[in-house]
């Protein structure tokens, strides 16, 4: 545990140090590689590789504007006929449709399945970078009432909602569902809450299955978990709603001290392991600039503190937990309602990585034993880590190759 409060005090020092060396004249005259799609959104990266991309809007019943990215054929398969099969592919916390575009198109699921002859459809949840609209609520003006969300408003209002927005597009019946982290957080809670949308799932892949959070021994996790309570009044009395929306830093940063060749690099392969988890066969520093160039995209103080309270409460998967005297007024009993998981049967089946430092895989084992019709696969790799399952070196060969086979079945 002491080398652990180790880690953190390296990481602060690091963290500090870099801010102080801002110095943009060290870096003239001095050439490093840069990939060519740095800085590119979705859009762009998809005209850079030649596939179609189409912007949808779908309104929310409770008035969120979520951007939902689709891209309708492949460069490998123009087909476009109109009962190919669909998929909805769901992002998890501080991330977007965008990162599974992002890591080249051999090795990105969307563009993969793209090519496979899939209606490839990428949602955005409320209040990411491409979500971040409502229709009277201003995310500044009406903060409070904007971001007063967690992962449960997007099971029970942004997933449904998305998926009969696609189904009526498309005229189908079914679509494969695709999730990664809170994108299957989310699906759990719709297919507990609302089982009627277990008949609209073909079948449902999560990677990194975020439900139970009891094992997970994090350091960074775990420190803000017990000291929730300060860090929720803290927020609340500064008046911060949101955390780690998009900002130009994160790639300025990776461009001044992250390339290949420059003194800092070594530093910045430390940091990201800090903060990204230990997995040296699967990350690759060359596509970082791309990868940070959209991330991270945002999240609310709400939705972080419901997956902490899964940290200390006990080993439940419920709904959040605003104290004991709230709690009744808004559920009728002291505690939170759990989402009752043997709702959920249709076909899921769960890729988790032994040493993902945000999913616990023990945690994933406790959910697969609650569904009653999943399958589990844990990804061969030794080091895989949560952002892996979206950027490693190898997820081709160690998970998306797997999936795409595995998804033929259903
Ligand atoms: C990407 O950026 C371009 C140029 O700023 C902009 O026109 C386009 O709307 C953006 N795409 C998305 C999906 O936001
Ligand atoms: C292309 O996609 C269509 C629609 O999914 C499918 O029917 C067809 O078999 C695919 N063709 C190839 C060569 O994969
Ligand atoms: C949003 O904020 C504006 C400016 O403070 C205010 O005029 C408006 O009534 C607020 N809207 C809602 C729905 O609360
Ligand atoms: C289905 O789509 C049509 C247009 O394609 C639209 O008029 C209709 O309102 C949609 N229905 C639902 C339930 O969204
Ligand atoms: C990182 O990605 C680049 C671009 O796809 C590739 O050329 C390189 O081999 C990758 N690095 C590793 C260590 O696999
Ligand atoms: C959970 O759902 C199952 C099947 O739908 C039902 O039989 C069971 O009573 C439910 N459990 C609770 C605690 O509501």
């Amino acid at each position: 545990m002491a080398g652990r409060y180790f880690e953190a005090l390296v990481l602060c020092f690091c963290l500090i140090s870099i801010s102080y060396g801002l110095d943009e004249e060290s870096l003239q005259n001095v050439e490093y590689y840069i990939p060519p799609e740095t800085g590119m959104n979705i859009s762009q990266l998809l005209e850079w590789y030649g596939y179609p991309f189409e912007n949808h809007v779908v309104q929310t019943t409770d008035g969120y504007l979520l951007g939902l990215h689709r891209v309708p054929y492949g460069v490998q398969n123009t087909s476009t006929d109109p009962n190919k099969p669909v998929a909805l592919v769901v992002h998890g916390m501080m991330s977007q449709s965008t990162d599974f575009v992002n890591n080249e198109p051999e090795n990105s699921l969307g563009l993969l399945l793209a090519d496979r002859g899939y209606d490839v459809w990428l949602l955005n949840c409320r209040g990411n970078t491409h979500s971040k609209r409502h229709v009277t609520l201003d995310p500044k003006k009406n903060k409070t009432k904007f971001w007063d969300f967690s992962w449960h408003e997007m099971g029970i209002y942004d997933v449904p909602e998305t998926i009969n927005y696609i189904l009526n597009q498309t005229k189908q019946e079914k679509l494969f569902y695709i999730g990664h982290s809170q994108g299957t957080t989310a699906f759990f809670v719709m297919a507990s809450m609302m089982p009627e949308y277990n008949q609209k799932i073909r079948h449902m892949t999560a990677f990194g299955p975020a439900a139970f959070m009891s094992h997970n021994e994090d350091i960074k996790y775990r420190t803000i978990a017990r000291f929730q309570k300060e860090v929720e009044l803290l927020a609340l009395t500064l008046d911060i709603h949101q955390f780690m929306s998009h900002t130009p830093i994160p790639l300025y940063l990776v461009k001044h001290y992250c390339l290949e060749g420059m003194e800092t690099y070594d530093l910045c392969v430390g940091i990201y392991y800090l903060l990204a988890g230990y997995s040296p066969t699967e990350l690759n520093m060359t596509l970082l600039p791309v990868h940070v160039s959209n991330s991270p995209s945002g999240f609310s103080v709400k939705e972080g503190f419901h997956y902490l309270q899964g940290f200390t409460n006990g080993g439940y998967f419920r709904q959040y937990d605003y104290g004991s005297i709230v709690n009744r007024i808004k559920y009728g009993s002291p505690t939170p309602p759990e989402y009752n998981l043997t709702n959920i049967v249709c076909p899921v089946s769960l890729h988790y990585a032994r040493k993902d430092q945000c999913v616990d895989f023990q945690d994933v084992e406790i959910l697969l034993g609650k569904l009653p019709n999943a399958k589990g696969r844990i990804v061969p790799s030794e080091y895989f880590s949560h952002l892996d399952f979206l950027w490693g070196n190898h997820v081709r060969s160690e998970l998306y190759d797997y999936v795409l086979e595995e998804i033929l079945n259903y």
